[in-house]
């Protein structure tokens, strides 16, 4: 079992472990995202190619600026943020990008399935630390609705 830094917040142990865990598990989901979104950014092709490629371009901005959030509520808490690639591989429960699909339409249903698992992974995560850590849950609260905006962006434009 990992050891916390010491804080003055006023949360057991015990607790800001479960919290960091849970908080890691989905830096690790929001990393594998941002990737995949890259690659959709930078190989999709078709009718729709500007604006899929611009789109992706900001919806990976703001994966970023999520991803930073949450990593960086684990190390309040007294944890360690995120995890080397090579872990992020390991425990991501993202299906892997198919790099060579290529066509605007299959890229844009391929991103809408994994943008919902992790914003809707995301929900549970709100209600999952609600009791034990209200700001935690906030953050996912925020992040969520972020997630859950975003996926309005991509899915308005599937037929
Ligand atoms: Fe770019």
């Amino acid at each position: 079992m990992t050891k916390l830094q010491s804080t003055k917040i006023s949360l057991p142990e015990n607790l800001r472990r479960d919290m960091v865990e849970l908080l890691n598990r989905h830096v690790v989901l929001l990393t594998d995202l941002s990737i995949q979104t890259k690659l959709a950014h930078w190989n999709v092709r078709g009718p729709h190619f500007i604006a899929y490629h611009e789109l992706f371009d900001e919806l990976g901005g703001r994966l970023m600026e999520i991803t930073d959030m949450v990593a960086e509520r684990a190390v309040t808490l007294g944890g360690t943020a995120g995890v080397p690639v090579q872990e992020v591989a390991k425990r991501t429960t993202l299906p892997a990008w198919p790099v060579e699909q290529r066509r605007d339409a299959e890229v844009i249903r391929l991103l809408a399935e994994r943008w919902a698992v992790v914003a809707n992974s995301v929900r549970e995560a709100i209600a999952a630390s609600a009791e034990t850590d209200p700001d935690t849950s906030d953050l996912f609260t925020e992040v969520s609705r972020q997630l859950d905006k975003d996926l309005w962006f991509i899915e308005s434009h599937l037929a």
